[in-house]
């Protein structure tokens, strides 16, 4: 399995959550948020290191240059997630290749199972765009008009909710951010940068789980999460 690298942006001042400390830095289980999402990645043996952009001058970063071994580099993000994920990619060593493949995967997603990781990386790895993981609608879904009344019921067929890691090629991401980005287009995700220059990828059914966190109740989800996997280890005997 060939080595992979992962480019996270973590440069987001969670102003969102309403803490006083960013979201991928809160505490969770004793550790912060993005200490238990590095883990998730790592987890895989294929993944041989991480970039990690942060708002310029962090003073919350704990100052990891390496995890379980394997190399952990740092650079400064940007203003948007996609100009994270560019400044991310561009500090990325020289041994990645312009056709390797690499994963982007957000500070705030902590709650990433193996099983999902290795899916994304075996079966995005086979296709020749990318990949990303993401889970159907199952909701019903209303458009909303300007009074809060409900205009219209939309129909779901089809509708995907995007997560991380997204997988794609690193000069082919790189173009399709910078492409997006000059023709002043925020993309939310890689994906819609990589489809904008009409490229497909592949959607991979992942858990419902892989959440970000985004308010209050999403930390409390993710501890609850933690402090059952606990149970699980305690009750296994490992
Ligand atoms: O704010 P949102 O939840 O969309 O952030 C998703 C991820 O993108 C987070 O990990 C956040 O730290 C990161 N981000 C970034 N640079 C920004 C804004 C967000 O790296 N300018």
């Amino acid at each position: 399995m060939p080595a992979l690298w992962v480019v996270m942006p973590a440069a987001g001042r969670g102003t969102r959550f309403g803490a006083a400390l960013p979201k991928q830095y809160l505490p969770a289980g004793g550790r912060p948020l993005i200490a238990w999402t590095l883990e998730a990645l790592y987890a895989h043996p294929a993944v041989a290191g991480v970039v990690v952009a942060l708002s310029p001058g962090d003073p919350d970063w704990p100052g990891w240059d390496e995890y379980a071994g394997r190399p952990l580099l740092t650079c400064a993000g940007g203003a948007t997630r996609a100009a994270s994920v560019l400044a991310g990619l561009e500090a990325l060593p020289e041994s990645v290749r312009a056709d390797d493949f690499v994963l982007v995967h957000d500070a705030a997603r902590p709650n990433l199972s193996l099983h999902d990781l290795s899916q994304l990386i075996e079966r995005g790895g086979a296709d020749p765009v990318g990949a990303i993981l993401a889970a159907p609608v199952r909701d019903t879904l209303k458009r909303a008009g300007d009074d809060g009344g409900i205009d219209a019921t939309e129909p779901r067929e089809r509708l995907w909710r995007a997560f991380t890691p997204q997988m794609f090629r690193r000069l082919q991401l790189s173009r399709a951010l910078a492409a997006a980005a000059g023709q002043g287009v925020e993309v939310t995700d890689e994906a819609m940068a990589m489809e904008r220059l009409g490229l497909r990828p592949l959607l991979i059914e992942g858990a419902e789980d892989n959440f970000k966190i985004t308010t209050p109740a999403d930390l409390a989800r993710f501890e609850f999460e933690l402090e059952r996997k606990q149970r699980e280890r305690g009750t296994s005997g490992e």
